[in-house]
């Protein structure tokens, strides 16, 4: 998503815990002439966040866009939940999603817009991961409650629902269930690219009057377009 908005003219500010990966996105977007910089934080502390935003937006030059896309999965079964492992896949799922969007909000230009990054697990059981898939579930929510509040100065909010994708994330659940992908439509995961196309859809005026809306960008798999 960092690198398609900057091919497309815009100045980001890459946010992560994870200074690596951020950087590594900077000098991708730099390399090819973009403007972007590493922002390292830890979107589940409460008090980082907000002056993260106002740093970002004074050094960015103004706000116009925001994108959610952090998310983490203890993967977790019912029987196997903590409240500790719960509170921390809320924390970041959801909370930290709803204090940048009220922050930004604030700082945001009218006509800005803001994407959420939630799950096909928002609607199904199938990764017996009930703190992910809730949060995700509650992202839905979340998304069309910044938007209504959004309204006035003419900010939209967006959610994207990725079905299976092949990230480190992706992977990762991949390695826990053997069987999580093999029915996918088309016979292989979505990639980043195809979800920042449609980000950049919804984050840009292309999408002006979309609003408060849920992309499942999932192949189909929602819709029962399985293999097999
Ligand atoms: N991979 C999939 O199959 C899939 C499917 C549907 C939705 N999603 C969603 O897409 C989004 C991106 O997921 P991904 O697959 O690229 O995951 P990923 O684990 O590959 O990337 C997540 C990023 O979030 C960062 N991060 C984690 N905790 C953080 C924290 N506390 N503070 C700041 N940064 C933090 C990580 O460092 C990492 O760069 C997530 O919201 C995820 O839930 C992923």
């Amino acid at each position: 998503m960092s690198v398609l908005f900057a091919r497309e003219g815009a100045s980001v500010a890459c946010l992560d815990v994870n200074k690596e990966a951020a950087d590594d996105t900077v000098a991708q977007i730099t390399r090819e002439g973009g403007k972007a910089f590493t922002d390292v934080v830890d979107v589940s502390d409460v008090a980082a966040i907000a002056p993260a935003v106002e740093r970002c937006t004074q050094k960015l030059g103004g706000l116009d866009g925001l994108a959610l896309n952090v998310g983490i999965s203890s993967g977790l079964s019912l029987p196997k939940m903590t409240a500790e492992a719960w509170d921390r896949d809320y924390a970041v799922n959801v909370r930290s999603h709803m204090l940048f969007a009220q922050k930004a909000l604030e700082l945001m230009a009218p006509g800005g817009a803001i994407i959420l990054i939630s799950s096909m697990a928002s609607q199904r059981a199938g990764g017996r991961n009930p703190a992910y898939e809730s949060s995700k579930a509650a992202q839905i929510a979340l998304g069309r409650a910044i938007a209504r509040a959004g309204e006035d100065k003419g900010i939209r909010c967006n959610v994207i629902a990725p079905g299976f994708m092949d990230t480190p994330m992706g992977r990762d659940a991949s390695r826990r269930r053997s069987d999580r992908a093999v029915t996918v439509p088309f016979g292989r995961q979505g990639t980043g690219w195809e979800v920042a196309y449609s980000a950049l859809f919804l984050i840009s005026n292309e999408s002006s009057y979309v609003n408060a809306h849920t992309l499942f960008l999932d192949a189909g798999h929602m819709g029962g377009i399985v293999r097999g």
